[in-house]
């Protein structure tokens, strides 16, 4: 039968011609729910487009994070208060920690606009020239993935951020010259997951450079809560901390599994979400107590199995996974370091005593 092309435009139709039977089988798929893609992953999935319903607005709604809290409300204040937009500003950190909620929020907070774009978008300087000139006075304009800004949107970017001003080349070779045009005051949210990966001229012109770090469980259980709340589906304090758990320390994936929790809840027809109810249903949705799903422990345990635990470099450990080695760096290991049950050595990844005894019970 003869494919149709695009039926719905969407990027990875691709997937859906490959997945069935390229992809790895799990071992024990056994009353397991197939979830694709995976629930405990940070990036942003077409399934996260209700996001917007739960964002916070302001930045006494906006949970965890107190220094990064702290460091903008000063700098925010400060910026008001001599009626000036407010200094660039560089967030980093993995995926779904809140850059994006944060950036709007500082828009709100300066009671301006926020023009938001990625790196990507900006392949030629009229992408970014066009944004930079119809800037308001104090808007801010939050690029995302930042680092994979190209040379040129890098160089017009300098004198934009330092003098508001772009510096457009007119003509090719030796008779070409550049012409300064002015341009309103405005602020520069960068946002990456990489920040080892920005030039050091570009990272200097920010003002403010800020990490986003994990949530705790408390922090991410106030956020279960507030999500619940706005799903209008009565929770127990429990529970909440139950999902919290599961969350890997990270908004976005907390607030997935709310959601498949609530479903899961709803066609059990079990009027409150409990500790016990949201147990079975994130173990059915193969997301185990500490929020590892099949391809975590696959890594752990094949680093253990295979390589007597380690260390093994990245490639090493792509190769024996079939996983995607970026994948791998920049949203799976992260966590992995950040809960100890991976170490970094000069000589790669390691598999530390606590993954190995959580490997064992589970
Ligand atoms: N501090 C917070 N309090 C409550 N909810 C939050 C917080 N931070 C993030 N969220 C929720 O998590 C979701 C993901 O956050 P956001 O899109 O801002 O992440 P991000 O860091 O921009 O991710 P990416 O790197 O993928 O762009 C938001 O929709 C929001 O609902
Ligand atoms: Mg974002």
């Amino acid at each position: 039968m003869a494919i149709k092309r695009s039926g719905n435009g969407k990027s990875n139709n691709n997937n859906d011609k490959k997945t069935p039977n390229k992809k790895r089988q799990s071992k024990k798929q056994t009353n397991k729910i197939e979830t694709k893609p995976s629930l405990v992953r940070a990036v942003a999935t077409s399934e996260d487009s209700s996001e917007a319903q739960i964002r916070p607005n302001t930045l006494s709604g906006y949970i965890g994070q107190k220094e990064l809290k702290e460091t903008l409300k000063i700098a925010i204040a400060a910026a008001r208060g001599r009626g000036e937009p407010m200094d660039h500003l560089l967030l980093y950190g993995p995926p779904g920690l809140g850059k994006t909620t944060m950036s709007l929020i500082i828009a709100t907070e300066m009671e301006v606009d926020c023009k938001i774009t990625t790196a990507p978008a900006l392949e030629r300087p009229r992408d970014i020239s066009g944004l930079l000139v119809n800037l308001k006075p104090g808007d801010i304009l939050f690029v995302d993935e930042i680092h994979r800004l190209n040379r040129i949107a890098e160089e017009l970017l300098y004198p934009a951020m330092e003098d508001f001003r772009l510096d457009i080349t007119i003509g090719k070779g030796q008779t070409s010259r550049i012409r300064s045009v002015p341009l309103k005051p405005f602020t520069l949210v960068g946002a990456t997951t990489k920040v080892g990966s920005i030039s050091s001229p570009l990272r200097d012109r920010f003002g403010l450079i800020q990490r986003l770090r994990f949530y705790e469980i408390d922090e991410l259980t106030e956020i279960v809560l507030r999500t619940a709340k706005l799903l209008k589906y009565p929770i127990e304090p429990d529970a909440a901390e139950e999902i919290a758990r599961r969350g890997r320390g990270t908004p976005r994936i907390a607030n997935r599994l709310v959601r498949r929790v609530r479903d899961y809840v709803q066609v059990q027809k079990e009027p409150v979400i409990t500790q016990s109810n949201a147990a079975i249903a994130l173990d059915k949705y193969n997301v185990d107590r500490f929020g590892l799903d099949w391809t975590d422990r696959l890594i752990l345990s094949t680093l253990i199995d295979n390589f007597h635990g380690g260390p093994v470099g990245l490639e090493t450990i792509a190769a024996a996974t079939g996983e995607d080695k970026k994948t791998i760096e920049e949203v799976i290991e992260p966590y992995l370091l950040q809960i100890g049950f991976l170490q970094r050595t000069s000589r790669g990844r390691a598999v530390t005593e606590r993954a190995r005894s959580h490997l064992q019970k589970s």
